[in-house]
């Protein structure tokens, strides 16, 4: 069997790449050793898939090579995919400003794709492994579960190594080694944080609670995250393993283990002075009810609860309210660890992209054989941006190849 282009990986990255390469006249053949195209398209966004964020830049990227996409960052824009969504009358939602999800369902985004790709005369085969890739002559051969296949050549889109169980493998880094890549090295990130036994029993009793937190990391004495203010001001969730959400999942993207995370539980509020205010103005009021005006209840009943103490505002001493400013805005703990891959959202790390272009995502030396999507070593923040890195590598490479 022949085709001009076999693109490995039927998910986000290879399915834009297949459709864009097809309708540039190229015979495009998909090849994934799942049963369905596209599963982490459907599980994504809590099934609504957050499919761009309006706002993408570089500067939403984690890569060691930071510059490696900047280019194709700007020639397809999050405006182009909302095009191509538009143009199949597919509903949306802003949920949070700049993020895009589905109005109804992620099936409705995967179907774009899906007919897309058919109408550029993509060839689409499913339940197809494939077990080795070789250079023959100007082109590639593939062994695969349905014979030889000869390609002029293949885009690996295989994606990270998130969610096992959903089809993720390291084959894309094998193939990068294979041909004289580096793959750097790899860990789960946008992943939930998981405590040791007594944070974790305390984050237990709270499971289900939420609340908006800035959260930073700390590794030796420096506090890491982003922008000027180094940390991510979002939501935190207690679960019954230790801590998730937006903000929790953002900040293990800079998180080591070993390295402290540090949460102001209360964002924008000046406790010391607000404390010292209210003590003036209604000494007479419990602790507890002055945080739960401020915390969800549970919260902040628990708090004086791990603290032992929850004295009238007027008890509070100049000392006890420099504790609490400190309990408060900069509660301190040290994960266990994190939910690692059978939760993570995404890869951080994967091939080198020193060794690729990045006008068109060829290998240097060996313009037959392309890396995309997120088994390179390019890794967006939570919000969409992984997606619209998908979308803008396959097109860039699906262009040129
Ligand atoms: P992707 O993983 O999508 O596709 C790789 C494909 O390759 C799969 O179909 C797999 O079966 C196939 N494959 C692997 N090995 C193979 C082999 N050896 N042979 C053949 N086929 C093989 N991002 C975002 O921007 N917004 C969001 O809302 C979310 N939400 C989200 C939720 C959850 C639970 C997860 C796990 C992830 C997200 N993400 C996200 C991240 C996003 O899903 C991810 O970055 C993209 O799907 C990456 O697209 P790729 O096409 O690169 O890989």
């Amino acid at each position: 069997m022949k085709a001009d282009v076999v693109v490995v990986g039927a998910g986000a990255a290879g399915l834009m790449c297949a459709l864009t390469a097809g309708y540039a006249g190229q015979r495009v053949l998909v090849l994934d050793h799942a049963n369905k195209p596209g599963k982490k398209i459907l599980m994504s966004g809590g099934g609504r898939c957050n499919f761009t964020n309006l706002a993408t830049g570089p500067s939403n990227f984690f890569s060691s090579n930071p510059r490696f996409c900047i280019s194709a960052l700007k020639r397809y824009r999050p405006e182009h995919f909302v095009e191509l969504v538009e143009r199949h009358g597919l509903e949306y939602v802003e949920k949070a400003p700049g993020q895009l999800f589905c109005a109804h369902s992620a099936k409705d985004l995967l179907e774009v794709l899906l007919t897309e790709c058919e109408w550029a005369g993509v060839e689409l085969r499913l339940k197809t492994a494939v077990e080795r890739i070789e250079r023959q002559g100007e082109g590639m051969q593939l062994a695969t579960s349905c014979g030889l296949i000869e390609a002029g050549a293949v885009v690996i889109a295989t994606g990270g190594l998130s969610i096992p169980t959903m089809g993720a493998t390291g084959f894309g880094y094998e193939i990068a080694r294979q041909f004289g890549l580096t793959v750097t090295e790899t860990r789960p990130a946008l992943v939930p944080f998981t405590l040791t036994s007594q944070w974790k029993a305390r984050a237990a009793d709270l499971a289900g609670v939420a609340c908006d937190v800035a959260v930073s990391t700390i590794r030796d004495g420096q506090r890491l995250g982003p922008g000027r203010d180094r940390c991510y001001r979002e939501p935190m969730l207690f679960t019954h393993r230790g801590l998730s959400g937006p903000g929790m999942l953002q900040i293990s993207s800079y998180w080591l283990p070993g390295d402290e995370l540090e949460i102001d539980l209360l964002p924008g509020v000046s406790v010391g002075e607000a404390l010292a205010a209210a003590r003036r103005d209604t000494p007479r009021r419990q602790l507890s009810t002055w945080l739960a005006e401020r915390l969800p209840r549970r919260l902040a009943q628990a708090l004086v609860e791990w603290y032992v103490e929850d004295p009238t505002l007027a008890e509070l001493s100049n000392a006890r309210i420099e504790a609490w400013r400190e309990r408060l805005g900069g509660w301190r703990l040290k994960p266990a660890g994190t939910e690692g891959w059978r939760t993570a959202e995404v890869t951080q790390g994967g091939v080198d992209t020193r060794g690729i272009s990045s006008r068109d995502f060829s290998v240097e030396g060996l313009p037959q054989l392309r890396f995309i999507g997120e088994v390179l070593d390019v890794t967006g923040e939570l919000g969409g941006y992984n997606f619209q890195w998908a979308w803008a590598s396959g097109v860039a490479c699906g262009l040129s190849v």
